[in-house]
């Protein structure tokens, strides 16, 4: 080590020199403790154009929750990164996104979790019928940080992608042109557009046929009859107008939850610098509660602008009829549990226990 101590005497004799010897400027001003940074001030983020692609109109809790991502990113980047939001299937549709995200052309996407069963199954788990009890537990799972959205968004990472955090929309409901569904004996003869795999086999139960299709194509598949029903929330089935080309709708008590997986490419997240993760991780989660804010408003703006309408006779589903189509979701999950794993559904089911 430096011999610091046998120097000492000498230092303040050496200083008084040297300050002789300066030119005379102002008296410096005394050392301050070190302040915190002010949140963002000194960083200087990289100039960078990103997209984000979605499936849904802006006017739905995903379109408004990335356009806001989109706000975020721009007001905390001091403008340098632009975050373009391409709604309504605008650059890709559903699948096709994925494959886009996985190959870099694109940066984010939100995909209702079932699409991403292709990849991971575990993430059909989700939106399985009767896994959340309620929308209290499905806010559980979307809080940023919870530990079964944290263990099912890890899992992405094999596939190339970054889960970065969930998205609620609301419960789904069915909707049809043929005949009001009350009891699952009214679904048979009935064919309706699916999402994805979970809700496929939900419906085959209830005793209907399914087509799962990008969501891109269900209102030409509803208008030209190719189908005669889907299942969605008001959100999305009034923005698509869906209920335009629809007779009959039924208000389910629970059953499945929309939800949404946000996701990034792995390998271009990873090489940025640490100051652009943390700006868009911190975006992503404000963007996170926002969507969960604005959700259950939205569904239910949904619901009075589809009553307003007059164009579909509603029925609210009652706690005996919704217990008949239960059978059919208990059916479904039991079915699940060798292709997803029993324990992510358990681990799922147990945040609809309260606190
Ligand atoms: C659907 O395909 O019905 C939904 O996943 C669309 C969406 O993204 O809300």
């Amino acid at each position: 080590m430096f011999p610091l101590t046998g120097w000492l005497p000498v230092v303040p004799a050496l200083l008084l020199v040297l300050s002789a010897c300066a030119p005379q400027r102002a008296a410096a001003p005394e050392p301050q403790p070190a302040q915190p940074q002010a949140a963002g001030a000194k960083t200087e983020y990289p100039t960078m154009t990103l997209k984000f692609n979605h499936v849904v109109a802006r006017d739905t809790p995903k379109g408004k929750a990335a356009d806001k991502f989109a706000a975020l990113v721009k007001q905390k980047s001091g403008g340098k990164i632009d975050v373009q939001v391409f709604p309504n299937s605008e650059l890709y549709k559903d699948g096709e996104e994925l494959e886009a995200l996985q190959q870099g052309a694109i940066h984010f996407i939100a995909p209702g979790t079932d699409k991403l069963g292709v990849l991971i199954p575990a993430w059909e788990a989700p939106v399985l019928p009767g896994i959340f009890l309620s929308e209290e537990a499905g806010d559980k799972f979307v809080e940023p940080g919870n530990a079964v959205a944290k263990e099912l968004l890890e899992k992405l990472r094999e596939k190339g992608l970054l889960g970065l955090n969930v998205w609620l929309n609301g419960f789904k409901h069915f909707t049809s042109s043929k005949r009001a569904l009350i009891n699952p004996d009214d679904f048979k003869g009935q064919k309706f557009r699916t999402s994805g795999k979970p809700d496929e086999a939900f419906v085959k139960a209830l005793g209907a046929s399914a087509q799962v299709m990008a969501f891109s194509e269900v209102f030409g598949a509803l208008q030209q009859g190719v189908v005669d029903g889907q299942f969605n929330t008001p959100s999305n089935i009034v923005t698509q107008k869906f209920h335009e080309v629809q007779k009959y709708g039924t208000v389910s008590r629970g059953g499945v939850i929309l939800l949404y997986a946000v996701a990034t490419n792995a390998k271009w997240f990873d090489s940025q610098t640490p100051e652009v993760k943390k700006l868009l991780s911190e975006a992503m989660d404000e963007a996170t509660r926002f969507n969960n804010k604005v959700a259950a408003d939205d569904n239910k703006a949904g619901w009075a602008a589809i009553k307003a309408s007059g164009r579909l006779e509603l029925r609210e589903q009652t706690e005996a009829e919704a217990k008949a189509w239960a059978v059919a979701g208990d059916q479904v999950l039991k079915e699940w549990e060798a292709r997803t794993g029993k324990e992510i559904i358990e681990k799922l089911k147990a945040l609809n226990n309260k606190g």
